[in-house]
């Protein structure tokens, strides 16, 4: 694989060398087995792939949380050498690369960025269109790959895709899980060793209240998540949402599920001092 820096030599590399479909696989880096599976995929389905490792500042509502962030560069070359062949590409910019002036774009998705992490994390989805739009533009792929741990964010980027016209084909991919359930996350190696032992509850009470959902009513499996997650010390329950997989709307009631239409239990915790958040599909009653 070839390493690039610059949008210049990036720019240089596809249009000497890619073949299409182009594959975009866009990460923040400290890279797990989830994203390796979204590099995987890409590889499988495309002749050229570029990845892209970029701690993208617009979209941290709260600069401690960027300053934390674990950045692995050394590291991340190496799982990504084990699998990209050597035409692929890896993309790490510096900030003046995909900033050479101040984004000051606002993206309207409607309801969509108005709820769970858009309440918890103002700004934060408005950032992740920016460096997303900024990098399709950059990279032009004809599909890109994103993780279904994000849900949020996929049904966001979907739209952004609609609204720009982009023609790219969106893949969401599954979420990757530790043994005891745990999604993986770059956010997992900050957790402290007694937070990451219990760190398992967040899976285990999503699978529960997804079978509840036959037997009780929405507000009950919602009380359930709660003290379930929080009888354990330094777990708090930021947001539980059964939301409507396209429109992102919180159903209230199991009376409101209709047949034909998708639903997604959403979930974001504090453990200890890291925020995770998590999902599930939701069957009908
Ligand atoms: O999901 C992520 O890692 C980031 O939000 C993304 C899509 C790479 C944009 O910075």
């Amino acid at each position: 694989m070839k390493i690039l820096k610059t949008v210049t030599g990036l720019r240089k590399q596809l249009t000497a060398s890619s073949l299409s479909p182009l594959g975009f696989v866009p990460t923040m880096g400290a890279l797990h087995a989830g994203h390796l599976s979204l590099v995987e995929k890409a590889i499988n389905d495309c002749p050229s792939v570029v990845v892209s490792i970029y701690v993208n500042p617009s979209q941290f509502n709260d600069p401690e949380d960027l300053k934390k962030y674990p950045r692995t560069p050394e590291e991340d070359l190496a799982l990504l050498s084990g699998l990209m062949r050597k035409s692929d590409l890896v993309f790490m910019p510096r900030d003046k690369e995909i900033y050479p002036e101040k984004d000051t774009r606002v993206f309207d998705f409607g309801n969509l960025d108005k709820v769970m992490e858009g309440v918890h994390r103002p700004g934060h989805f408005n950032g992740v269109a920016q460096v997303v739009s900024r990098l399709f533009d950059i990279v032009e792929p004809n599909i890109a790959y994103f993780g279904q741990k994000d849900f949020q964010q996929l049904t966001i980027i979907k739209e952004l895709v609609r609204q720009k016209g982009y023609k790219i084909k969106i893949i969401a991919c599954p979420i990757v899980r530790e043994n005891d359930g745990l999604a993986m996350s770059s956010r997992n190696r900050l957790l402290d060793p007694l937070i990451r032992k219990n760190a398992g509850i967040i899976y285990k009470s999503l699978l529960s209240a997804s079978q509840m959902i036959k037997t009780h009513d929405i507000p009950e499996i919602k009380k359930f998540v709660s003290e379930n997650i929080e009888s354990f010390n330094g777990f708090k329950v930021e947001y539980f949402e059964i939301v409507d997989d396209k429109n992102l709307l919180p159903v209230m009631s199991a009376g409101e599920m209709k047949s034909g239409k998708g639903y997604v239990g959403c979930i974001a915790v504090k453990a200890g001092r890291i925020r995770l958040i998590d999902n599930i599909e939701f069957p009908l009653p």
